[in-house]
């Protein structure tokens, strides 16, 4: 049996939402990996360091019996966002990173930044000691298509950022199009970008064709498939500058399937087993490592897991399953159409 073993790995852009669905979700994260970037978008959003201390203590509690996994805390940028306070959460060792969702841009971002002017004495802050920035790169104005939406904010919005504080550590979160992937190329420090698990697998055909599937909508929305491809070709390259964040992002699926669906598609419980398969078809297997273990905790300045994964491939496929079921209702898993060998021992 062809097996694959690589440290650890760890998610470096996740949803575990709160209450039910954290109690339901955590367990498909901690089994697999040892650390997660947790997003701060619960209603209400997690702003002050506080609020992010009570937050992992509730996932704490919540990781079954027995599995080892450290939440790495994040906290919700706002125009009123306090320097004081950020500086504490990192100074304590609780606060990873501060993410940057533009007002509007996707999953309860209301309370996010609309003037950017507003936040800079936090980016300053976060510029002096260190910080890392999570940008989620998407321009909200509704002029704007929204396949365009991730190249604007390049141009218009982060590139600004970067020009005003080269000293400020930015994680492009999420990078869904080539641009993208060749603004990260172009920079020689301080910017490194997230790849999710979906977009190395679908591109915007897998939502629109032959019916609307709304377990494929998520946000960034899916793009053309050149964009997929320079995707695939960025996470498989070994490049330090890219690294696995799935942005598995529950939502039960009354919420999915209705008139307005939520975005968010939910990767947990089959990454690993979709990635062996994506870089073993890029012929990358031996990469797998780089993009899921070393290149993330590089990045953020932490060490590597000194733990190993083995991961094997089976001569079925190996099944998993559709739905995880929560108290508040079924949250539909992540089907890549395609049948999976590799399976974590
Ligand atoms: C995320 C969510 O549901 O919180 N949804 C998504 O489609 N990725 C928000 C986000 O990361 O944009
Ligand atoms: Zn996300």
């Amino acid at each position: 049996m062809k097996t694959l073993s690589l440290r650890r790995p760890d998610d470096w852009h996740l949803h575990l939402r709160d209450g039910a669905v954290l109690q339901a979700v955590i367990g498909d994260t901690s089994r697999h990996f040892g650390r997660a970037i947790i997003m701060p978008n619960l209603v209400p959003p997690v702003v002050t360091t506080d609020d992010a201390r009570a937050y992992r203590d509730r996932i704490l509690a919540a990781v079954p019996q027995g599995d080892r996994f450290e939440p790495l805390m994040t906290l919700y940028l706002t125009e009123h966002t306090d320097p004081d306070d950020v500086e504490e959460g990192r100074k304590s060792g609780l606060i990873a990173a501060v993410k940057l969702y533009p007002a509007g841009a996707t999953t309860n971002s209301h309370g996010g930044v609309r003037d950017l002017d507003k936040a800079m004495p936090v980016l300053e802050r976060m510029a002096k000691i260190g910080l890392p920035l999570c940008v989620h790169g998407e321009v909200t104005t509704p002029e704007v298509d929204i396949f365009d939406r991730e190249a604007v904010f390049i141009e218009e919005k982060l590139e600004v950022i970067r020009r005003r504080l080269p000293e400020l550590k930015v994680t492009m979160e999420h990078v869904t199009t080539k641009d993208g992937v060749d603004y990260i190329l172009a920079a020689d420090r301080n910017l490194a970008g997230t790849i999710t698990t979906h977009h190395l697998i679908i591109n915007r055909n897998a939502i629109l064709v032959g019916g609307i599937r709304p377990h494929y909508y998520c946000l960034p929305v899916a793009k053309r498939e050149h964009h997929r491809q320079a995707l695939r070709k960025a996470a498989t390259s070994g490049d330090p500058r890219f690294f696995l964040g799935t942005d598995s992002a529950p939502h039960v699926d009354p919420l999915k399937e209705c008139a307005c669906g939520c975005a968010g598609i939910y990767t947990s419980i089959n990454t690993m087993s979709c990635l062996a398969h994506v870089f073993e078809e890029e012929n990358a297997l031996e990469r797998l490592e780089a993009f899921a273990s070393l290149n993330g905790p590089a990045w953020y300045g932490l060490a590597a897991s000194e733990e190993i994964m083995v991961l094997e491939r089976q001569a079925e496929p190996v099944s998993y399953p559709a739905k995880r079921d929560t108290d508040a209702g079924p949250i539909t898993v992540f089907d890549p159409m395609f049948p999976l060998f590799w399976q974590v021992r």
